[in-house]
């Protein structure tokens, strides 16, 4: 069984067939899904959608390109939120400097990435990080915040095999996904070979994302197969392997499941 840490199913691609969708891939290979929020609104209808499912659960955030909604009344609402009972994560937070590349976008950025950082310590809750073309500057905020306290996953890791081992160190996990199918995607795969499994967790990022063979296409939980795989011929281990450690890296980063206190 897979555990799916990081989907967008509030997206408007699964508008017509979401609901099935949702019941074939929990009634399948996968047993539990993390809906990540990355906005107001879509931290609502990621609420939704894990007060709809049993097996869906909630991470509740405001993404870096999308903090120019946030102010401090929205940061109680989003602590409101943070103790739902299918809350598991607060994210997607972070750093994201490939479109916003200006002095004062940074600073919004670095100012709501430390406050929702700030949330989630109070909340006790694990943090799913968004950090995109800001490698150095994650790294200075998550030390500066002492984040090493809180378990928190680098969400679609892009980086180099030096800065994983660094954030593992720092007991991070590494969030790994459709991309390390990808031809050019050495950088990923030399990452992989160094993490230990016990360090990842499998996520699309769906819609987005999709592995090879589908390139481009919609994604969803059940393509994490492709992942699992690729990780597996990678590790040199069977796919049985690659699934059952990193669902129970994810059952204990988000305290789901029976074996809650993964041995490190
Ligand atoms: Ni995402």
């Amino acid at each position: 069984m897979i555990f799916e840490t990081h989907a967008h199913y509030d997206d408007e691609r699964f508008d017509n067939d979401r609901d099935l969708l949702i019941q074939n891939l929990l009634s399948g290979r996968i047993c539990d899904i993390v809906n990540v929020g990355a906005s107001i609104e879509s931290t609502k209808t990621t609420l939704a959608l894990a007060e709809k499912y049993d097996h869906v659960y909630a991470a509740v955030g405001v993404h870096p390109s999308e903090t120019e909604e946030l102010n401090e009344e929205w940061i109680a609402w989003l602590k409101e939120q943070a103790n739902h009972p299918k809350t598991v994560a607060v994210g997607e937070i972070g750093l994201d400097y490939y479109w916003e590349k200006e002095e004062e976008q940074k600073k919004r950025q670095t100012y709501w990435f430390k406050r929702q950082l700030q949330l989630a310590k109070e909340v006790s809750l694990p943090v799913i990080i968004h950090s995109r073309e800001a490698a150095e500057d994650t790294m200075q905020i998550l030390k500066q915040f002492h984040a090493q306290d809180i378990p928190c996953v680098i969400h679609c890791y892009s980086y180099s095999p030096e800065m994983a081992k660094e954030f593992v160190k720092m007991g991070f996990y590494i969030g790994v996904g459709g991309v390390v199918t990808f031809k050019n995607a050495k950088k990923l795969r030399e990452t992989v070979l160094q993490v230990p499994l016990n360090k990842i967790l499998l996520e699309t990022d769906a819609p987005y994302m999709a592995p090879e063979p589908y390139r481009g296409k919609r994604n969803d939980s059940g393509k994490l197969v492709y992942v699992a795989e690729k990780i597996a011929e990678l590790k040199g281990v069977d796919v049985e392997e690659v699934e059952d450690v990193t669902r129970r890296n994810a059952e204990g980063v988000f305290g789901i499941g029976r074996d809650v206190g993964v041995e490190d």
